[in-house]
């Protein structure tokens, strides 16, 4: 007898943001810059910034999850497993995932961080599809989170008008329907890490005063290389999932980009012939969220997408890591 194979149907979604803006009118304050050239360089207008000490990724993932709780009507104990993708764990070590679930009441699920940049929700999204694929698992959290405000110098102009802070959660379960993650294509160029990082703070040049004045505790990047390998990466891969799925342009309904700098992904849709009503933007209001951008949008524009529809997401950051994701969207718990 033929069996359907079993997908891992995204069925609750979750976000958070903090409350406090930074805006480009701020920033003019800060470093020489001007509202004009941010909003033309890079379609950001302001971003979130979690500035209470107290709290940090860990916090922004548990609210997150509890949206994702309350909107499904499940309980805490009722989740086997966690994923949480960032960059910026509350500490070297431990996980912030372990945090996550102690915070958020996940009593029975086991969990752990997965590094992959801005390109960490995907990466994760997959390994949540896996365990949900391997029918161990029925129900997966995968977050991607980060507080890129506590790892960029805002004495930098070239980077801190970047970033922003910000969480995003999906519940994966399984289906027989056609609906959840279909295909994935991923790809890693370790001669990218030049090219962005934050150079200092981890083994090989572990955090001191050196390190502080010289600012190499902070993002750097170069700009330049990075928006070109971006905007090859992100096209590539999604022709390359399209090909593979025999997709066009037309059968794809919405496409959901890394949120890193407007002009990436207008350059992108261009060479994908996307018409810009299918592609989710929300940069303006964020900034660069790095792994949280991709739920964030899937947060925000929930309300957009109908069961069946064909969504690609495509991301790029450092490493490099890049690549695509399709999922055919299915009904969220709520509307069940
Ligand atoms: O999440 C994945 C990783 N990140 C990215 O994908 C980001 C990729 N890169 C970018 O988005 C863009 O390269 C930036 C937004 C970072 C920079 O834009 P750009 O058009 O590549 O500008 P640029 O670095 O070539 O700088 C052009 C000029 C320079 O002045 P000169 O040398 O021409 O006199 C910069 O010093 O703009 C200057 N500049 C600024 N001016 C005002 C750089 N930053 C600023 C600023 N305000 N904030």
């Amino acid at each position: 007898m033929n069996k359907r194979r079993i997908t891992a149907e995204i069925t609750a979604v979750g976000g958070y943001v903090p409350e406090d803006r930074l805006t480009n009118k701020m920033l003019e304050e800060m470093v020489e810059t001007s509202d004009e050239w941010i909003t033309e360089r890079t379609g950001i207008k302001e971003r979130r910034i979690l500035r209470d000490p107290a709290l940090a990724t860990s916090d922004m993932a548990v609210f997150a999850v509890k949206k994702l709780l309350e909107d499904s009507g499940l309980l805490p104990d009722e989740i086997d497993c966690l994923i949480l993708a960032t960059s910026t764990p509350d500490q070297l070590l431990a996980p912030a995932a372990s945090l996550v679930c102690e915070k958020a009441g996940l009593n029975n699920a086991w969990g752990f961080d997965l590094n992959a940049a801005c390109s960490g929700f995907l990466y994760a999204l997959s390994m949540g599809a896996s365990l949900i694929e391997s029918e161990r698992y029925k129900k997966v959290i995968v977050i991607g989170a980060d507080q890129m405000s506590a790892i960029v110098n805002y004495t930098d102009r070239n980077t801190c008008i970047l970033f922003g802070d910000g969480a995003g959660a999906v519940l994966l379960e399984p289906s027989t329907t056609g609906a959840g993650v279909i295909d994935y294509i991923f790809k890693t160029d370790g001669k990218g890490v030049a090219c962005l990082s934050v150079p200092a703070g981890g083994s090989l040049e572990p955090a001191s005063v050196d390190t502080l004045a010289t600012g190499r505790n902070y993002v750097q990047q170069d700009g330049k290389t990075v928006f070109k390998a971006a905007i090859k990466g992100m096209s590539d891969a999604c022709v390359e999932i399209m090909e593979r799925n025999n997709l066009t342009e037309q059968d794809v309904n919405w496409l959901i980009p890394h949120q890193a700098n407007l002009r990436i992904i207008s350059a992108v849709c261009k060479r994908l012939n996307f018409p810009p009503e299918k592609v989710k933007v929300n940069i303006q209001r964020y900034g660069n969220t790095t792994a949280a951008t991709i739920p964030l949008c899937l947060w925000d524009f929930q309300a957009d997408f109908s069961p069946g529809d064909n969504i690609l997401l495509t991301a790029f950051g450092a490493g490099f890591t890049w690549g695509g994701t399709y999922l055919k969207w299915g009904t969220l718990r709520h509307n069940n």
